[in-house]
């Protein structure tokens, strides 16, 4: 499988409710031989008028986040929990997760990263477990069982709200950016 594939293969999704009010799916953006991938919630008004993740402020915040941390957003793979904006930017559903989980299952398992990173409580809670708590699991790595390494952390949208969160984000920014030097060999 490619990525490519798996992209013309989503065209014209209608596995749920979110394909009646969207512009574009936003499928996933990035490096197709990425160590790092990011998983954040679902595009917001930017991300699907323009097909692309994480391209309004959130994803400015990101990209000075990933800056400050030596990464480039060229290396990385960002991709979201769901392809499609839900309506008033409005958390998704679980049923519109579940729909959606099995693109990004594929996603992962071609991408093959090295180092995955839940952006908030929706990626953690839809990848790992449905009663997790951003609070209290972000900053901790966890191992998935094929051996791909895993932080939480919050969401950059959270930063906006609460500047409070800056700095954890920068703290588990700092152990992702180890730890992928370490991977990348540096
Ligand atoms: N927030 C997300 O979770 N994903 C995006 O692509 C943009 C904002």
């Amino acid at each position: 499988m490619t990525l490519e594939k798996i992209e013309k293969e989503i065209q014209g999704c209608q596995l749920c409710g979110l394909a009646e009010s969207r512009t574009n799916i936003v499928f996933g953006y990035g490096n197709p031989g990425a160590k790092l991938m990011l998983i954040g919630e679902g595009p917001g008004k930017e991300e699907d008028i323009q097909g692309k993740p994480f391209v309004g402020s959130a994803g400015q915040l990101l990209d000075k986040i990933l800056a400050a941390a030596e990464i480039e957003r060229e290396e990385v793979y960002i991709a979201n929990v769901v392809k499609c904006r839900p309506p008033k930017n409005r958390v998704p559903q679980r049923k519109e997760a579940k729909a959606c989980l099995p693109w990004l299952w594929q996603q992962i398992e071609t991408l093959s990263p090295k180092i995955v990173v839940l952006l908030g409580g929706t990626a953690l809670q839809n990848l790992i477990k449905p009663d997790a708590r951003i609070t209290k699991l972000r900053g901790q790595w966890m191992e998935s069982k094929s051996g791909i390494k895993i932080m939480p952390t919050f969401h950059p949208a959270a930063l906006l709200r609460d500047p409070n969160r800056k700095k954890p984000v920068w703290e588990d920014f700092q152990k992702i950016r180890d730890e992928y030097k370490k991977i990348k060999g540096e």
